[in-house]
């Protein structure tokens, strides 16, 4: 497939339903490379829930122009034959894909790696930009680059946040106004647990702090070595707090490095 595009590119892989996270992960891309290409595919592969699937939202026009004003020189929203001609070569996320967000999206991080190897081939990028926000996304987008040596620097972004504190997802739009600012308590938990020295009571004020939500139907909050996704212990370095649960059946996401723990980054 012929993008026609001026190399070095810097690719912003998106499923659309564009906000200010991605706005801000494309105005990032734009200080890499002037050829900014936003592709906006809903993968099937990494979603395990038909009805998730088919009501993930979708709003082009205003993804193209958000896109657009963010500094992006091509909205590509190739077809399902685009993306995958042949039947895919499905790629492993192995045991790390398995936990945390793999246990209850299995075969997710398998379909998000195959699409994005897929984006990768089929734009070549020098540059490519994902959110910290899926944080189990980016490290194995990293894990994946560097076991096939693709040339491609990976650039990751920090979250964007609403005034609520709560993480930006295209997901957002389905909560109330109500939810919205009972879902930042996320982020309140994880400043609770960051102000702690050690890790017994940076665990203890992540539970305190997540069990106040209400209406949170936790499904795992946990600090891990960010190296390696095992269980931080004392001697960990990067250490990072990881959180997943559900409001009103909205699935919502968040992590952030403990500053205060080992020597975290
Ligand atoms: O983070 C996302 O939006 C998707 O997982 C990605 C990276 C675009 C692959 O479909």
């Amino acid at each position: 497939m012929d993008l026609e595009l001026k190399h070095p590119v810097a690719l912003v892989p998106t499923m659309g339903a564009l906000h200010a996270g991605h706005a801000s992960l494309i105005k990032i891309a734009k200080k890499h490379s002037e050829e900014v290409v936003v592709s906006i595919f809903v993968n099937p592969l990494q979603f395990e829930n038909p009805n998730d699937f088919s009501s993930y939202p979708k709003s082009v026009n205003a993804d193209s122009e958000l896109a657009t004003t963010s500094g992006a020189t091509k909205i590509w929203t190739p077809t399902f034959e685009e993306i995958y001609p042949n039947d895919p070569e499905i790629i492993a996320s192995g045991e790390i894909g398995n936990l945390f967000e793999g246990v209850h999206r299995f075969g997710h991080f398998d379909g998000m790696l195959t699409v994005v190897k897929r984006l990768f081939d089929l734009v070549q990028p020098k540059f490519a930009v994902f959110g910290e926000k899926d944080f189990q996304q980016l490290f194995l987008i990293k894990r994946m680059v560097a076991q096939m040596q693709l040339p491609i620097e990976l650039i990751s972004a920090p979250t964007i946040r609403d005034s609520s504190g709560l993480a930006m997802s295209s997901r957002n739009q389905k909560l109330s106004i109500t939810e919205r600012e009972n879902a930042g308590g996320i982020y309140k938990a994880l400043n609770l647990a960051n102000s702690a020295s050690d890790l017994t009571t940076a665990r203890s004020q992540l539970t305190k702090g997540i069990l106040a939500i209400p209406n949170f139907l936790l499904d795992y909050a946990e600090i891990i070595d960010g190296e390696s996704f095992a269980l931080a212990e004392d001697s960990t370095v990067n250490c990072r707090a990881i959180v997943a649960g559900w409001i009103n059946g909205i699935r919502l996401i968040d992590n952030m490095a403990m500053s205060n723990l080992g020597n975290s980054k």
